[in-house]
């Protein structure tokens, strides 16, 4: 069962007139077709993903009173890892003294807290590990092109971080589904810097090294996948929108939340959403919700958390709190 949250977002404010400032669109244009308002950047020099998982982290262990040294293994999901190696897992737990922790990172882009979570769960529920620590982290700001209004509209920078401990009363992580379709890498990708287009002085001329998307298709397929993984889960589950206090879903854009909320038949108040302020963290949304919403949640309420991005990836699981 997950036993404590934390987040951490910089300081440093990105806000559509800011935008407006860079390339050629406006705040009534991004409120109107995104519904953000205003993202976190981190601006500190040389600063990595890893700097705000440690801010999570540490966060995490200190309101839970953990001791680092009984945390057994650490993940971290991210696209934007401080260096493709080692993983920004190891540098999280080296730096918050997680010294017997073993770590990894996972990639499965605006999913990756969602398979983290569940992959996680499954080291807990086979008796191989007793306090798991799950980060979602990502400094989109690195892999944004600020001279592409399609995209540098939608991201920003965050981590979110929460412990997994064995449930004791049927609390905890309760059902998943989870999803992968290699043909979305026509759709969003990042095509350079990998082992296919090594960084090079053309690659950075092309602008190669920012992500990439076609926003309507991902919306598209987006919007049905969640929906889809959200009414199976449900389905499995015998649970009705009655049954659930909140839905929990990655927020890429709040006309997908508010079109998944209407698919569903749900109450919008039964929605977590903080896309205004904080926009698309990718790996760090879900945690970040969990965190901001955490004084509005008992022991036994009943969520969904639900994802979606590139890969494509997507899934949801059912979580009794
Ligand atoms: O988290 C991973 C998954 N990612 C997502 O789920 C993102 C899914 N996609 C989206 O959120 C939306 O598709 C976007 C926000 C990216 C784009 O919104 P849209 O309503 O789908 O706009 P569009 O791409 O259909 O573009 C409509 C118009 C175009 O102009 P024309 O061709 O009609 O003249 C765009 O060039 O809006 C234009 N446009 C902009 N105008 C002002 C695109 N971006 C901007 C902008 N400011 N920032």
């Amino acid at each position: 069962m997950i036993t404590g949250v934390h987040g951490y977002v910089p300081q440093d404010v990105l806000t559509n007139q800011d935008l407006e400032q860079l390339v050629d669109t406006s705040d009534a244009w991004i409120q109107a077709r995104t519904g953000i308002r205003e993202r976190r950047i981190l601006r500190s020099p040389n600063a990595g993903t890893s700097v705000m998982g440690i801010e999570a982290v540490s966060g995490l262990l200190q309101k839970t009173s953990t001791d680092p040294a009984s945390i057994d293994l650490l993940i971290c999901a991210t696209i934007t890892p401080d260096m493709p190696t080692p993983a920004t897992a190891n540098l999280i737990a080296h730096a918050v003294g997680a010294h017997r922790a073993f770590s990894y990172d996972l990639q499965a882009a605006c999913s990756g807290f969602l398979f983290a979570l569940v992959t996680a769960a499954q080291f807990i529920e086979s008796g191989r590990c007793c306090r798991v620590v799950v980060v979602g982290a990502d400094k989109m700001s690195s892999i944004t092109d600020y001279q592409d209004r399609t995209t540098c509209v939608l991201f920003g920078d965050g981590a979110g971080a929460v412990l997994l401990e064995p449930a004791t009363n049927g609390r905890g992580l309760i059902d998943s589904v989870l999803a992968s379709d290699g043909a979305g890498v026509d759709h969003l990708y990042q095509a350079a810097g990998g082992s296919k287009m090594p960084a090079s002085p053309q690659t950075v001329a092309d602008r190669a090294h920012y992500v990439r998307q076609n926003g309507p298709v991902v919306f598209k397929i987006a919007v049905k996948k969640m929906v889809q993984a959200v009414q199976e889960v449900m389905r499995r589950n015998h649970l009705s929108n009655e049954d659930l206090r909140f839905l929990v879903p990655h927020q890429a854009n709040a006309r997908i939340l508010h079109a998944v909320a209407n698919l569903l038949d749900m109450d919008t108040s039964k929605v977590m959403m903080n896309v205004d302020t904080l926009g698309n963290t990718t790996a760090a949304t879900l945690p970040l919700c969990l965190w901001q919403y955490g004084d509005r949640l008992l022991p036994g309420d009943k969520l969904i958390l639900v994802a979606f991005g590139g890969g494509f990836t997507w899934g949801a699981s059912y979580v009794i709190w």
